[in-house]
Protein backbone atom coordinates (compact mmCIF):
# COMPACT_ATOMS: atom_id res chain seq x y z
CA UNK A 1 0.00 0.00 0.00
CA UNK A 2 1.20 3.49 -0.43
CA UNK A 3 0.88 6.02 2.10
CA UNK A 4 0.05 9.02 0.09
CA UNK A 5 -3.16 10.82 -0.36
CA UNK A 6 -5.75 9.56 -2.65
CA UNK A 7 -5.17 12.16 -6.19
CA UNK A 8 -7.10 14.62 -6.44
CA UNK A 9 -7.13 15.48 -2.75
CA UNK A 10 -5.08 17.15 -0.22
CA UNK A 11 -3.40 17.82 3.39
CA UNK A 12 -4.24 21.01 4.73
CA UNK A 13 -1.35 21.73 6.97
CA UNK A 14 -0.87 23.49 10.33
CA UNK A 15 0.99 26.11 8.81
CA UNK A 16 -2.04 26.46 5.91
CA UNK A 17 -4.38 26.94 8.68
CA UNK A 18 -4.44 30.15 9.97
CA UNK A 19 -5.31 31.21 6.03
CA UNK A 20 -7.97 29.07 6.20
CA UNK A 21 -9.61 30.01 9.25
CA UNK A 22 -9.52 34.03 8.49
CA UNK A 23 -10.67 33.19 5.22
CA UNK A 24 -13.94 32.11 6.86
CA UNK A 25 -13.95 35.25 9.48
CA UNK A 26 -14.00 37.22 6.62
CA UNK A 27 -16.50 36.11 4.96
CA UNK A 28 -18.50 35.36 8.28
CA UNK A 29 -18.62 38.51 9.23
CA UNK A 30 -20.01 39.57 5.75
CA UNK A 31 -22.54 36.81 5.45
CA UNK A 32 -23.79 37.91 9.03
CA UNK A 33 -23.79 41.87 8.20
CA UNK A 34 -26.06 40.98 5.46
CA UNK A 35 -28.74 38.66 7.85
CA UNK A 36 -27.41 35.44 6.24
CA UNK A 37 -27.56 32.15 8.71
CA UNK A 38 -25.07 29.32 8.46
CA UNK A 39 -26.19 26.17 7.31
CA UNK A 40 -24.35 23.03 7.87
CA UNK A 41 -25.52 19.78 5.70
CA UNK A 42 -24.51 16.27 5.50
CA UNK A 43 -21.50 15.24 3.19
CA UNK A 44 -23.55 12.99 1.53
CA UNK A 45 -26.92 12.51 0.47
CA UNK A 46 -29.61 10.19 -1.37
CA UNK A 47 -28.52 10.34 -4.59
CA UNK A 48 -31.39 11.16 -6.60
CA UNK A 49 -31.06 14.85 -4.86
CA UNK A 50 -28.10 15.49 -6.59
CA UNK A 51 -28.78 13.50 -9.61
CA UNK A 52 -32.01 15.57 -9.90
CA UNK A 53 -30.78 18.96 -9.36
CA UNK A 54 -27.65 18.86 -11.81
CA UNK A 55 -29.62 17.66 -14.52
CA UNK A 56 -29.01 14.79 -16.72
CA UNK A 57 -27.00 16.98 -18.98
CA UNK A 58 -24.84 18.32 -16.32
CA UNK A 59 -20.96 17.24 -16.55
CA UNK A 60 -21.56 16.04 -13.01
CA UNK A 61 -24.20 13.50 -14.53
CA UNK A 62 -22.67 13.32 -18.07
CA UNK A 63 -19.14 12.22 -17.27
CA UNK A 64 -19.76 10.50 -14.01
CA UNK A 65 -18.04 12.48 -12.02
CA UNK A 66 -20.42 11.98 -8.47
CA UNK A 67 -19.06 9.91 -5.92
CA UNK A 68 -22.02 7.85 -5.42
CA UNK A 69 -22.14 4.11 -3.47
CA UNK A 70 -24.10 1.54 -1.83
CA UNK A 71 -24.57 1.60 1.75
CA UNK A 72 -25.39 -1.88 3.63
CA UNK A 73 -29.16 -0.95 3.41
CA UNK A 74 -28.75 -0.92 -0.19
CA UNK A 75 -29.59 2.81 -0.57
CA UNK A 76 -27.28 4.83 -2.75
CA UNK A 77 -25.65 7.42 -1.62
CA UNK A 78 -23.85 10.04 -3.26
CA UNK A 79 -20.91 12.52 -1.64
CA UNK A 80 -22.37 16.18 -2.37
CA UNK A 81 -20.76 17.29 -5.44
CA UNK A 82 -21.92 20.74 -4.52
CA UNK A 83 -24.47 22.12 -1.86
CA UNK A 84 -27.35 23.70 -3.69
CA UNK A 85 -29.40 19.94 -3.81
CA UNK A 86 -28.62 19.61 0.03
CA UNK A 87 -29.73 23.22 0.85
CA UNK A 88 -32.28 22.68 -0.78
CA UNK A 89 -33.18 19.52 0.70
CA UNK A 90 -32.96 20.91 3.88
CA UNK A 91 -35.34 24.24 3.60
CA UNK A 92 -37.95 22.11 2.70
CA UNK A 93 -37.46 19.32 4.90
CA UNK A 94 -37.40 21.95 8.06
CA UNK A 95 -40.16 23.80 6.86
CA UNK A 96 -38.15 27.07 6.40
CA UNK A 97 -40.67 28.83 3.42
CA UNK A 98 -42.70 29.79 6.59
CA UNK A 99 -40.06 31.91 7.80
CA UNK A 100 -39.75 35.86 6.33
CA UNK A 101 -38.96 35.55 2.95
CA UNK A 102 -36.10 35.61 1.72
CA UNK A 103 -34.62 32.78 3.60
CA UNK A 104 -30.48 33.54 3.11
CA UNK A 105 -28.38 30.45 3.83
CA UNK A 106 -24.69 29.92 3.74
CA UNK A 107 -22.53 26.94 4.23
CA UNK A 108 -19.09 25.89 4.17
CA UNK A 109 -17.33 22.14 3.54
CA UNK A 110 -15.63 19.98 1.47
CA UNK A 111 -17.31 18.94 -2.19
CA UNK A 112 -16.51 15.66 -4.12
CA UNK A 113 -16.14 15.38 -7.73
CA UNK A 114 -13.84 12.62 -10.24
CA UNK A 115 -12.54 15.51 -12.46
CA UNK A 116 -9.47 15.48 -14.47
CA UNK A 117 -7.21 16.24 -11.21
CA UNK A 118 -5.33 20.02 -12.84
CA UNK A 119 -3.95 22.62 -11.17
CA UNK A 120 -7.09 24.53 -9.53
CA UNK A 121 -9.43 21.30 -10.20
CA UNK A 122 -9.61 18.91 -7.40
CA UNK A 123 -11.62 15.71 -6.19
CA UNK A 124 -12.29 16.86 -3.07
CA UNK A 125 -12.63 20.63 -2.61
CA UNK A 126 -13.97 23.10 -0.58
CA UNK A 127 -17.11 25.72 -1.44
CA UNK A 128 -18.32 28.39 0.75
CA UNK A 129 -21.86 28.32 -0.78
CA UNK A 130 -24.50 30.83 -0.71
CA UNK A 131 -28.28 30.26 -0.87
CA UNK A 132 -31.52 32.99 -1.01
CA UNK A 133 -34.97 31.43 -1.51
CA UNK A 134 -38.25 32.43 -1.44
CA UNK A 135 -38.01 35.73 -3.96
CA UNK A 136 -38.18 36.43 -7.73
CA UNK A 137 -37.00 39.58 -7.84
CA UNK A 138 -34.39 41.55 -9.86
CA UNK A 139 -33.21 43.53 -6.32
CA UNK A 140 -32.20 39.42 -4.73
CA UNK A 141 -29.85 39.43 -7.97
CA UNK A 142 -28.11 41.99 -7.17
CA UNK A 143 -27.93 41.49 -3.41
CA UNK A 144 -26.64 38.28 -4.07
CA UNK A 145 -24.50 39.39 -7.03
CA UNK A 146 -23.24 42.54 -4.71
CA UNK A 147 -22.52 39.75 -1.63
CA UNK A 148 -20.07 37.40 -3.74
CA UNK A 149 -17.97 40.61 -4.82
CA UNK A 150 -18.20 41.95 -1.01
CA UNK A 151 -16.70 38.12 0.16
CA UNK A 152 -14.33 38.19 -2.13
CA UNK A 153 -12.71 41.57 -1.57
CA UNK A 154 -13.30 40.73 2.14
CA UNK A 155 -10.76 38.13 1.85
CA UNK A 156 -7.98 40.22 0.23
CA UNK A 157 -8.74 39.64 -3.74
CA UNK A 158 -8.55 42.48 -6.02
CA UNK A 159 -8.11 41.93 -10.08
CA UNK A 160 -11.97 40.46 -9.98
CA UNK A 161 -13.65 40.34 -13.18
CA UNK A 162 -17.51 40.31 -12.60
CA UNK A 163 -19.34 38.40 -15.81
CA UNK A 164 -23.08 38.84 -15.62
CA UNK A 165 -24.87 36.98 -18.24
CA UNK A 166 -28.68 35.52 -18.83
CA UNK A 167 -29.81 31.77 -20.03
CA UNK A 168 -33.30 32.75 -19.70
CA UNK A 169 -36.52 30.88 -18.52
CA UNK A 170 -37.15 27.15 -19.17
CA UNK A 171 -39.03 28.48 -22.59
CA UNK A 172 -36.38 30.78 -23.54
CA UNK A 173 -33.82 28.14 -23.21
CA UNK A 174 -36.48 25.60 -25.39
CA UNK A 175 -36.94 28.22 -28.00
CA UNK A 176 -33.16 29.04 -27.83
CA UNK A 177 -31.67 25.21 -28.18
CA UNK A 178 -34.00 24.45 -30.78
CA UNK A 179 -32.24 27.58 -33.16
CA UNK A 180 -28.39 25.98 -31.93
CA UNK A 181 -29.77 22.85 -32.81
CA UNK A 182 -30.81 23.23 -35.94
CA UNK A 183 -28.05 25.91 -36.52
CA UNK A 184 -25.12 23.41 -35.50
CA UNK A 185 -26.49 20.30 -37.06
CA UNK A 186 -24.51 20.84 -40.37
CA UNK A 187 -21.67 21.23 -38.55
CA UNK A 188 -21.79 18.73 -36.57
CA UNK A 189 -18.63 16.30 -37.93
CA UNK A 190 -16.47 19.35 -37.12
CA UNK A 191 -17.34 19.71 -33.67
CA UNK A 192 -15.36 17.77 -30.63
CA UNK A 193 -16.99 14.38 -29.23
CA UNK A 194 -18.06 16.21 -26.55
CA UNK A 195 -19.77 18.71 -28.19
CA UNK A 196 -21.77 16.71 -30.10
CA UNK A 197 -22.59 14.92 -27.45
CA UNK A 198 -24.16 18.65 -25.69
CA UNK A 199 -25.89 19.40 -28.86
CA UNK A 200 -28.07 15.85 -28.59
CA UNK A 201 -28.13 16.81 -24.87
CA UNK A 202 -28.49 20.56 -24.53
CA UNK A 203 -26.85 22.40 -27.33
CA UNK A 204 -26.45 25.95 -25.27
CA UNK A 205 -23.76 24.22 -23.23
CA UNK A 206 -21.53 24.35 -25.96
CA UNK A 207 -20.80 27.81 -25.49
CA UNK A 208 -18.63 26.85 -22.82
CA UNK A 209 -15.97 24.29 -24.62
CA UNK A 210 -12.38 25.25 -24.40
CA UNK A 211 -11.83 24.13 -28.05
CA UNK A 212 -10.95 26.33 -29.96
CA UNK A 213 -12.64 24.94 -33.21
CA UNK A 214 -16.02 24.11 -31.21
CA UNK A 215 -15.75 28.39 -30.21
CA UNK A 216 -15.23 29.41 -33.75
CA UNK A 217 -18.03 27.34 -35.19
CA UNK A 218 -20.56 28.50 -32.95
CA UNK A 219 -19.34 32.29 -32.27
CA UNK A 220 -21.25 32.33 -35.36
CA UNK A 221 -24.30 32.55 -33.78
CA UNK A 222 -26.65 34.51 -31.71
CA UNK A 223 -25.25 33.96 -28.04
CA UNK A 224 -28.65 33.29 -25.33
CA UNK A 225 -28.80 36.29 -23.81
CA UNK A 226 -29.65 38.08 -27.71
CA UNK A 227 -32.35 35.18 -27.66
CA UNK A 228 -34.20 36.26 -24.54
CA UNK A 229 -38.11 36.96 -24.09
CA UNK A 230 -38.90 40.29 -23.21
CA UNK A 231 -39.57 39.34 -19.99
CA UNK A 232 -36.22 37.78 -19.39
CA UNK A 233 -34.71 40.56 -21.12
CA UNK A 234 -36.42 43.12 -18.65
CA UNK A 235 -35.26 41.18 -15.12
CA UNK A 236 -31.61 41.47 -16.63
CA UNK A 237 -31.56 44.62 -17.10
CA UNK A 238 -33.26 45.00 -13.93
CA UNK A 239 -30.08 43.64 -12.13
CA UNK A 240 -27.32 45.48 -14.34
CA UNK A 241 -29.40 48.76 -12.92
CA UNK A 242 -28.82 47.79 -9.25
CA UNK A 243 -25.25 46.91 -9.57
CA UNK A 244 -24.08 50.01 -11.70
CA UNK A 245 -26.05 52.13 -9.04
CA UNK A 246 -23.66 50.41 -6.52
CA UNK A 247 -21.12 50.28 -8.11
CA UNK A 248 -20.10 46.53 -8.45
CA UNK A 249 -17.80 46.85 -11.05
CA UNK A 250 -18.94 44.28 -14.08
CA UNK A 251 -19.11 43.50 -17.35
CA UNK A 252 -22.45 41.22 -19.67
CA UNK A 253 -20.88 37.94 -21.05
CA UNK A 254 -23.86 36.86 -23.28
CA UNK A 255 -22.38 33.66 -23.73
CA UNK A 256 -22.39 32.45 -20.25
CA UNK A 257 -23.83 29.40 -19.70
CA UNK A 258 -22.74 27.45 -16.53
CA UNK A 259 -21.90 24.18 -15.79
CA UNK A 260 -25.28 22.95 -14.00
CA UNK A 261 -28.86 22.29 -15.70
CA UNK A 262 -30.31 24.30 -13.29
CA UNK A 263 -29.82 28.02 -13.92
CA UNK A 264 -32.58 29.92 -15.15
CA UNK A 265 -32.46 34.08 -16.38
CA UNK A 266 -29.45 35.27 -14.13
CA UNK A 267 -26.18 33.57 -14.34
CA UNK A 268 -22.44 35.07 -13.27
CA UNK A 269 -19.25 34.27 -12.02
CA UNK A 270 -16.14 36.15 -11.19
CA UNK A 271 -12.33 35.20 -12.61
CA UNK A 272 -9.14 36.15 -11.34
CA UNK A 273 -6.01 35.66 -13.29
CA UNK A 274 -2.79 34.39 -12.44
CA UNK A 275 -3.69 31.04 -11.44
CA UNK A 276 -3.83 29.04 -13.98
CA UNK A 277 -6.78 28.06 -16.58
CA UNK A 278 -9.16 26.89 -13.99
CA UNK A 279 -9.59 30.76 -13.43
CA UNK A 280 -13.44 31.01 -12.65
CA UNK A 281 -13.15 31.59 -8.66
CA UNK A 282 -17.17 32.03 -8.47
CA UNK A 283 -20.18 30.95 -9.92
CA UNK A 284 -23.69 31.19 -9.51
CA UNK A 285 -27.29 31.45 -10.76
CA UNK A 286 -30.61 31.63 -10.42
CA UNK A 287 -32.77 28.41 -10.08
CA UNK A 288 -36.34 28.75 -9.68
CA UNK A 289 -38.53 25.77 -10.57
CA UNK A 290 -35.58 23.83 -8.52
CA UNK A 291 -36.88 22.98 -5.56
CA UNK A 292 -40.29 21.80 -7.07
CA UNK A 293 -38.68 19.84 -9.12
CA UNK A 294 -36.70 17.92 -6.41
CA UNK A 295 -40.15 17.21 -5.26
CA UNK A 296 -41.18 20.53 -3.09
CA UNK A 297 -43.44 23.66 -3.13
CA UNK A 298 -42.34 25.42 -6.52
CA UNK A 299 -39.77 28.30 -4.95
CA UNK A 300 -37.67 31.13 -6.63
CA UNK A 301 -33.85 30.90 -5.44
CA UNK A 302 -30.40 31.96 -6.05
CA UNK A 303 -26.52 31.25 -4.85
CA UNK A 304 -23.28 30.89 -5.87
CA UNK A 305 -20.45 29.15 -4.50
CA UNK A 306 -16.53 30.23 -4.42
CA UNK A 307 -13.57 27.46 -4.62
CA UNK A 308 -11.76 28.28 -1.26
CA UNK A 309 -8.38 26.81 -2.84
CA UNK A 310 -8.83 28.89 -6.11
CA UNK A 311 -9.00 31.88 -3.53
CA UNK A 312 -6.20 30.51 -1.26
CA UNK A 313 -4.40 30.34 -4.96
CA UNK A 314 -4.98 33.89 -6.07
CA UNK A 315 -4.03 35.12 -2.77
CA UNK A 316 -0.77 33.61 -2.73
CA UNK A 317 2.32 36.09 -2.18
CA UNK A 318 -0.12 38.98 -0.21
CA UNK A 319 0.21 40.31 2.53
CA UNK A 320 -3.00 40.09 4.25
CA UNK A 321 -2.82 36.59 3.94
CA UNK A 322 0.58 35.61 5.03
CA UNK A 323 0.87 32.99 7.58
CA UNK A 324 1.86 33.17 11.03
CA UNK A 325 1.62 30.11 12.98
CA UNK A 326 0.73 31.59 16.21
CA UNK A 327 3.85 32.75 17.91
CA UNK A 328 4.72 31.73 21.40
CA UNK A 329 5.22 34.46 24.27
CA UNK A 330 7.74 32.17 25.85
CA UNK A 331 10.33 28.90 24.74
CA UNK A 332 10.96 27.01 28.07
CA UNK A 333 13.39 24.27 27.48
CA UNK A 334 14.81 21.63 30.10
CA UNK A 335 18.62 21.11 31.04
CA UNK A 336 18.29 18.56 33.11
CA UNK A 337 15.84 15.46 32.70
CA UNK A 338 13.71 16.64 36.06
CA UNK A 339 13.34 19.60 34.23
CA UNK A 340 11.27 18.18 31.52
CA UNK A 341 7.93 17.43 33.52
CA UNK A 342 8.55 20.91 35.31
CA UNK A 343 8.67 23.06 31.74
CA UNK A 344 5.15 20.89 30.81
CA UNK A 345 3.83 22.23 34.15
CA UNK A 346 4.85 25.29 34.29
CA UNK A 347 3.74 25.95 30.20
CA UNK A 348 0.32 24.41 31.36
CA UNK A 349 -0.35 26.79 34.09
CA UNK A 350 0.48 29.63 31.82
CA UNK A 351 -1.40 28.56 28.97
CA UNK A 352 -4.47 30.53 30.98
CA UNK A 353 -3.50 33.62 29.71
CA UNK A 354 -0.77 33.08 27.06
CA UNK A 355 0.56 30.82 24.09
CA UNK A 356 3.98 28.90 26.32
CA UNK A 357 5.42 25.91 24.40
CA UNK A 358 7.97 23.77 25.48
CA UNK A 359 11.14 21.11 24.35
CA UNK A 360 10.16 17.66 25.25
CA UNK A 361 13.81 16.41 25.85
CA UNK A 362 16.71 18.23 27.58
CA UNK A 363 18.44 20.45 25.29
CA UNK A 364 21.87 22.44 25.92
CA UNK A 365 21.25 26.08 25.96
CA UNK A 366 22.37 26.94 22.62
CA UNK A 367 20.41 24.71 21.20
CA UNK A 368 17.07 25.41 23.48
CA UNK A 369 17.62 29.47 21.96
CA UNK A 370 18.12 28.25 18.29
CA UNK A 371 14.82 26.18 18.57
CA UNK A 372 13.05 29.16 19.95
CA UNK A 373 13.75 31.63 17.41
CA UNK A 374 13.05 29.08 14.78
CA UNK A 375 9.30 29.29 16.25
CA UNK A 376 10.09 33.16 16.39
CA UNK A 377 9.32 32.96 20.60
CA UNK A 378 10.57 36.22 21.24
CA UNK A 379 11.66 34.86 25.41
CA UNK A 380 13.24 31.66 26.36
CA UNK A 381 12.74 30.67 30.18
CA UNK A 382 15.81 27.93 30.70
CA UNK A 383 15.38 25.34 33.76
CA UNK A 384 18.50 23.24 35.37
CA UNK A 385 19.56 22.77 38.52
CA UNK A 386 20.83 26.21 39.53
CA UNK A 387 17.04 27.30 38.52
CA UNK A 388 15.28 24.27 40.71
CA UNK A 389 17.85 25.72 43.67
CA UNK A 390 16.47 28.83 43.03
CA UNK A 391 12.61 28.10 42.46
CA UNK A 392 13.10 30.38 38.93
CA UNK A 393 13.84 30.30 35.23
CA UNK A 394 16.61 31.86 33.61
CA UNK A 395 14.65 33.97 31.15
CA UNK A 396 16.11 35.40 28.19
CA UNK A 397 14.72 38.16 25.50
CA UNK A 398 16.10 37.14 21.98
CA UNK A 399 16.03 40.28 20.64
CA UNK A 400 17.98 42.27 23.56
CA UNK A 401 19.94 39.54 24.48
CA UNK A 402 19.18 40.65 28.39
CA UNK A 403 18.90 38.10 30.87
CA UNK A 404 16.92 37.85 34.10
CA UNK A 405 16.24 35.61 37.00
CA UNK A 406 12.26 35.47 37.36
CA UNK A 407 10.94 33.86 40.29
CA UNK A 408 8.41 30.94 38.57
CA UNK A 409 5.34 32.31 40.46
CA UNK A 410 5.81 35.59 38.93
CA UNK A 411 6.54 34.45 35.01
CA UNK A 412 2.98 35.64 34.41
CA UNK A 413 3.27 39.19 35.68
CA UNK A 414 6.78 38.86 34.00
CA UNK A 415 5.07 38.49 30.78
CA UNK A 416 2.05 41.08 31.13
CA UNK A 417 4.29 43.61 32.00
CA UNK A 418 6.59 42.12 28.94
CA UNK A 419 3.44 42.40 26.70
CA UNK A 420 2.63 46.12 28.25
CA UNK A 421 6.03 47.63 27.06
CA UNK A 422 5.81 45.66 23.42
CA UNK A 423 2.16 47.52 23.38
CA UNK A 424 3.47 51.21 24.23
CA UNK A 425 6.34 50.75 22.16
CA UNK A 426 4.02 50.07 18.64
P1 LIG B 1 -19.70 25.55 -9.75
O1 LIG B 1 -19.45 26.59 -10.79
O2 LIG B 1 -19.77 24.15 -10.18
O3 LIG B 1 -21.05 26.00 -9.04
O4 LIG B 1 -18.60 25.68 -8.62
C1 LIG B 1 -18.36 26.89 -7.94
C2 LIG B 1 -16.88 27.08 -7.70
O5 LIG B 1 -16.30 25.92 -7.06
C3 LIG B 1 -16.04 27.24 -8.96
O6 LIG B 1 -16.10 28.56 -9.45
C4 LIG B 1 -14.65 26.89 -8.46
O7 LIG B 1 -14.04 27.97 -7.78
C5 LIG B 1 -14.94 25.79 -7.45
N1 LIG B 1 -14.70 24.47 -8.06
C6 LIG B 1 -15.53 23.78 -8.85
N2 LIG B 1 -14.98 22.59 -9.20
C7 LIG B 1 -13.77 22.54 -8.61
C8 LIG B 1 -12.72 21.56 -8.56
N3 LIG B 1 -12.82 20.39 -9.17
N4 LIG B 1 -11.60 21.86 -7.83
C9 LIG B 1 -11.50 23.03 -7.18
N5 LIG B 1 -12.45 23.99 -7.18
C10 LIG B 1 -13.58 23.75 -7.88
C11 LIG B 1 -21.66 25.28 -8.06
O8 LIG B 1 -21.11 24.42 -7.39
C12 LIG B 1 -23.07 25.74 -7.76
N6 LIG B 1 -23.66 24.83 -6.78
C13 LIG B 1 -23.07 27.18 -7.28
C14 LIG B 1 -24.44 27.65 -6.94
C15 LIG B 1 -24.97 27.76 -5.70
N7 LIG B 1 -25.36 28.01 -7.81
C16 LIG B 1 -26.46 28.33 -7.17
N8 LIG B 1 -26.24 28.17 -5.89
Amino acid sequence: MELQAVKGTKDILPDQQFNWERLLLDVGTVFRRAGVGKISIPIFEHSEIFFRSAGESSDLVVQKEMYTFEDRGSRSLTLRPEFTGGVLRAFHEHGMASLPSPVKLWSHGPVFRGEQVQRGRQRQFHQVNYEVLGIEDPLVDAEAISLAYDCLRACGLTGLTVSLGSVGDPEDREKYNAYLRKSLTPFREQLSKASRNRLDLNPLRIWDSKIEEDQQIIKQFEPPLEGLSDKSKRHHLDVTKYLTDWCIPFTIDPTIVRGLDYYRKTAFEIRHHGIGAQNTILGGGRYDGLLANLGGADTAGIGWAFGVERVLDALKGKDSHTPPVEKPDLYLVPLDDLAVSEVANTARSLRESFTVLHAYRVRKPAKGLREASRIHSPLVGLRGEAERGQGTYTVKDLESGEQVNIVESELKEYLISCAAGKNEES
